[in-house]
């Protein structure tokens, strides 16, 4: 009898030290519907609001979520600016043109009206990613919340992020060791649906592109004529990655069929055996696309994810509290 009243005891201490099984610290569908029921609708207006006027930025939301999980996990690392004694990721050459970092301010702003330090940054970065794809006419998905904001951000992590250069085997090297299958990376490279390339990150095709080869030899030459064009305008112009740069379909898919692909990351997955099928699968189901993007999103939004106490809540989503 005591010792059964000792066990319960024990087991109530239990699960009132560790409330992460309770989703107290750890990510939640309804994470902040005690705290701050309306998080989700502000971030969603602000997102359509800026996308309203400048649709090109849903590219940039997309791509920033993807920068922010690949270095450090989702934590909002990628906002965080330089200081005097630190260089951050943001300045980093593979920063490569992030944009709408003032939309994630502003949904910040918004949000700390309504309740102060509650909802992280990481999180607002995720859900605004998502509603920007959604948006540009993508899928519409839910994601967990309750991501913790990091304290670190530094220039030479972002080393881990993948260059436009890579075949497809080292791809799914790259991506298998955050957890992903050669499907999901396809299914994730698929974001490419929206924005542009600057010339500066796919001029390596157009010229001494190998000991055999002048031009890319899976660019096709018509195409590789565009490219040209293009970065006869210099470094930073502008190339859309498929015909529609801000609606989100599966063109991105045609695009590769037709060896039109703008980086040779793209090309490559039409390439490399290995994933060509994945490619026809997309470019033939765009309802296939959609719902393995949606869950791979879900998937990378939860990468290596702050918990609790090993992240914060930040003030200003440009500075470590
Ligand atoms: C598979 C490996 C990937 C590589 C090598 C790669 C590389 C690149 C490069 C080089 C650019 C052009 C940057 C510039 O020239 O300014 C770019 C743009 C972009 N990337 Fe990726 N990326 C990859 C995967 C992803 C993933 C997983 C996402 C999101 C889920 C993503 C979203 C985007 C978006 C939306 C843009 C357009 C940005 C804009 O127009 O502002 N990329 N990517
Ligand atoms: C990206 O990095 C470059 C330096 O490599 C810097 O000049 C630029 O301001 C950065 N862009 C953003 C949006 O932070
Ligand atoms: C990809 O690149 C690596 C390293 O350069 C090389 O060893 C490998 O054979 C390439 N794979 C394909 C499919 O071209």
């Amino acid at each position: 009898m005591v010792m059964s009243y000792l066990f319960s005891l024990i087991l109530v201490m239990d699960i009132i030290v560790s409330g992460w099984s309770f989703g107290v610290d750890g990510l939640s569908m309804n994470y902040y519907i005690m705290n701050c029921p309306f998080a989700e609708g502000i971030i969603k207006n602000t997102v359509n609001m800026a996308l309203q006027s400048d649709p090109t930025l849903a590219a940039g939301l997309v791509r920033m979520h993807f920068h922010d999980c690949f270095v450090e996990g989702c934590d909002g690392s990628v906002l965080i600016d330089s200081t005097k004694g630190n260089t951050a990721e943001k300045d980093s050459p593979a920063n490569l043109s992030l944009r709408g970092y003032e939309i994630i301010d502003k949904a910040k702003e918004e949000i700390e009206k309504q309740c102060p330090g509650v909802v992280s940054c990481a999180d607002i970065v995720a859900m605004a990613a998502r509603d920007a794809v959604f948006f540009a006419g993508g899928p519409v998905y839910d994601i967990p919340k309750g991501r913790k904001d990091g304290r670190r951000s530094k220039i030479e992590d972002t080393m881990k992020l993948p260059s436009p250069t890579l075949n497809s085997s080292e791809l799914i090297r790259m991506f298998g060791q955050r957890g992903f299958t050669a499907q999901e990376m396809v299914a994730l490279s698929g974001a490419h649906t929206l924005g542009v390339a600057r010339c500066s990150s796919f001029k390596h095709r157009l010229s001494n592109f190998d000991t055999t080869n002048n031009v890319d030899p899976t660019l096709d030459t018509q195409f590789a004529k565009t490219l040209s064009k293009t970065c006869s305008r210099g470094d930073n112009a502008e190339q859309t990655f498929d015909s529609t740069r801000n609606s989100f379909d599966n063109d991105y898919y045609y695009a590769l069929q037709r060896k039109n692909g703008v980086l040779f990351s793209d090309q490559t997955l039409f390439a490399s055996g290995i994933t060509r099928g994945i490619v026809y699968g997309y470019a033939m189901n765009q309802a296939m696309f959609f719902l393995d993007f949606q869950q791979a999103m879900v998937k990378m939004s939860m990468l290596d994810v702050k918990e609790g106490s090993k992240g914060e809540v930040r003030d200003n989503c440009r500075q470590i509290n």
